[in-house]
């Protein structure tokens, strides 16, 4: 099966992250997907933004579940990145899966619960992803394992995938016991002995942050499941090279 080709927070090398320019160009980049990051607004409204935080990637302060949605829609997500995108917002993500659903892109929607643990989060992407007809294309990820037990007892069918940026002696063993189904793990995490027991325990890997052309290259040699990139343009043209 060829890689997959995930934008991470949309095509983010070249527009700002996790908003709609970025997911726009990813498109337009023929990804095969996209990575984007999901909190929770203190009215309960999950949204796409990386940080717990606003300041980095907002013009506002404080955190993301100390305001309302309709709040945080007047920020500027943009400017941040370059005065081109000025007037940026940020979007939920029903609105994601309303711009998404009649496109032919694989989603990966990353749980950002393991600083915050937002309640309900799980069961408010289920419904969202349920409504919107797209389980069968999305892929849910979490660094927390206890997100990712509970997405595996909420839905026995959707592709979980645990994610893990420090080494674990038998990572693929544990993840397969948390329910996961998937393994998304930093570069530099990937090498012979989790490609050898994720084959035997048949859970596909995918790979983040690939960038460098050379780690994308490994990464399509070894068959890796997907990579996670914030430069899909790049990871496309080498693909191309495996046809
Ligand atoms: O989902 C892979 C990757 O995005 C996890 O790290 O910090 O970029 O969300 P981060
Ligand atoms: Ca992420």
């Amino acid at each position: 099966m060829e890689t997959k080709i995930f934008a991470h927070r949309g095509a983010s090398k070249y527009a700002p992250e996790n908003t709609m320019p970025a997911f726009e160009l990813a498109y337009e980049m023929e990804a095969d997907g996209i990575e984007t990051d999901v909190q929770l607004t203190k009215d309960g409204v999950p949204i796409l933004i990386h940080d717990e935080t606003l300041e980095r990637t907002t013009n506002g302060v404080g955190f993301v579940k100390d305001y309302e949605f309709h709040e945080l829609q007047k920020l500027d997500a943009g400017a941040y990145f370059s005065s081109r995108y000025t007037g940026t917002r940020l979007i939920s993500l029903e609105e994601f899966l309303e711009w998404v659903t009649d496109k032919p892109l694989y989603l990966n929607l990353e749980l950002k619960n393991n600083k915050i643990n937002y309640k309900g989060l799980e069961e408010k992407v289920l419904q969202l992803i349920r409504a919107y007809k797209v389980e069968h294309r999305t892929i849910i990820s979490s660094f927390n394992s206890e997100s990712v037990k509970k997405m595996r007892e909420l839905d026995a069918n959707l592709d979980v995938a645990y994610l893990r940026s420090k080494k674990h002696e038998a990572l693929t063993s544990y993840a397969k016991s948390l329910g996961a189904s998937s393994l998304h793990i930093k570069h530099t995490l990937l090498n012979q002995q989790v490609l050898y027991s994720s084959e035997v325990m048949n859970m596909p890997i995918r790979v983040y942050t690939v960038n460098r052309s050379a780690n994308i290259l490994q990464c399509l040699r070894k068959k890796c499941a997907g990579i996670i990139t914030d430069v899909p343009d790049r990871a496309v043209k080498l693909r191309h090279r495996f046809e």
